[in-house]
């Protein structure tokens, strides 16, 4: 007997991005992303107006996957959600939802860490190479940063995290004090590619091991910046490509640092990147690099399913239901949920 193929509704809400995916088995079928625009002269995501933009886009951008999908609601098996870690406000919104639309449809629902999602995102199959168990997983976005050991599906065990910003903070705050809008990490990126990397010097913090620390960064960058705008008003936009090189160069130094000292630590040599700042250029080539000289097995994500995604959300949902691990209807959104 051939075995039933499941088909799962995703659903992302818990930053600045609203996404809805369908997942049949372990192949995506759509992944929808409304990104919200209107914290781009904020400086960084403006909880309130998170919300509400969900609020405004999670009907048609579930609607939208499902077109997209070819799929009608009445051939899904169930609803995945984003249960936290996130903003309070953004969380409900994905969470309300897919409690009532799997209580309308009479089908299960299944709660989601999101972190977990951006590390299960390499199981999406595409016909790529997957990791095998146990990997390392530097999960990098713009709330986490941590070194993850995975030894199964559901077995992951946190080896290192930052002390007080998350790397993606640490882009996004950079890119505001040189005027740059939010995100910032993508503009970086950007301007990185043509500035020379060792242009300017930044301090290294003296942390643990395997423990990050960006604040010191920042500070730096502050003290650099005015001491120079004394001397030339125009600092900043003189500088800007070498600024943002520079920086990208510290932040992916500090990465590949903690890195290196994680598969020292534990002899693992099968490295996967997650999160948002996983998208990063410098950081995905640096890596590959190493994948030849340290002779590591390097995993990177899909450029669509490094930074928020609902596709992530289904391909956990789908490992979920196949071990039948469903929510009730009484479960609650939850701010912080360690992995
Ligand atoms: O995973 P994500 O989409 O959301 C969170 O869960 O936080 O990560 C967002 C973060 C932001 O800080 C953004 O600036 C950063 O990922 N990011 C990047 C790039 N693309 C997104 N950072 C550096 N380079 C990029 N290309
Ligand atoms: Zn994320």
């Amino acid at each position: 007997m051939t075995k039933k193929s499941i088909t799962i509704l995703g659903i992302e809400s818990s930053c600045d991005d609203t996404s809805a995916a369908v997942i049949k088995d372990a192949k995506i079928l759509s992944n929808i992303v409304a990104n919200q625009e209107v914290h781009q002269s904020y400086g960084g995501v403006v909880p309130e107006l998170a919300s509400r933009a969900h609020q405004q886009n999670i009907v048609p951008v579930v609607n939208q996957a499902l077109k997209i999908a070819n799929i009608s609601k009445d051939q899904l098996d169930a609803i995945a959600f984003t249960r936290g870690p996130g903003l309070m406000g953004s969380l409900l919104v994905g969470t309300s939802f897919a409690k009532s639309f799997s209580l309308a449809l009479n089908i299960p629902l299944i709660d989601v860490n999101h972190m977990q999602g951006h590390i299960m995102a390499h199981f999406i199959d595409e016909g790529q190479k997957m990791p095998e168990f146990p990997f390392l997983c530097l999960t990098v976005s713009g709330g986490h940063t941590q070194i993850v050991l995975v030894k199964g599906y559901f077995e992951m065990e946190i080896l290192g995290e930052t002390i007080d910003d998350a790397a993606g903070e640490a882009f996004d705050k950079s890119a505001k004090i040189l005027g740059l809008q939010y995100p910032g990490g993508p503009l970086i990126d950007k301007y990185a590619k043509q500035g020379d990397p060792n242009a300017f010097k930044f301090t290294k913090p003296r942390v643990g091991d395997l423990e990050f620390s960006f604040s010191g960064l920042k500070s730096n960058i502050i003290q650099l910046i005015q001491r120079e705008r004394k001397k030339d008003a125009n600092f900043i936009e003189k500088n800007l490509i070498d600024l943002c090189a520079s920086i990208q160069h510290t932040i992916i130094s500090i990465l590949l640092e903690k890195i290196d000292n994680a598969v020292k630590k534990t002899g693992i040599t099968q490295i996967a990147i997650a999160g948002g700042v996983s998208a990063n250029s410098g950081l995905r080539n640096a890596l590959l690099k190493r994948e030849s000289t340290h002779n590591w097995n390097v995993f990177i994500p899909k450029f669509e399913y490094c930074t928020d995604n609902a596709a992530m959300i289904a391909i956990v949902g789908y490992y979920k239901y196949q071990n039948q691990q469903f929510a009730n209807s009484g479960i609650t959104a939850k701010a912080r949920i360690k992995i």
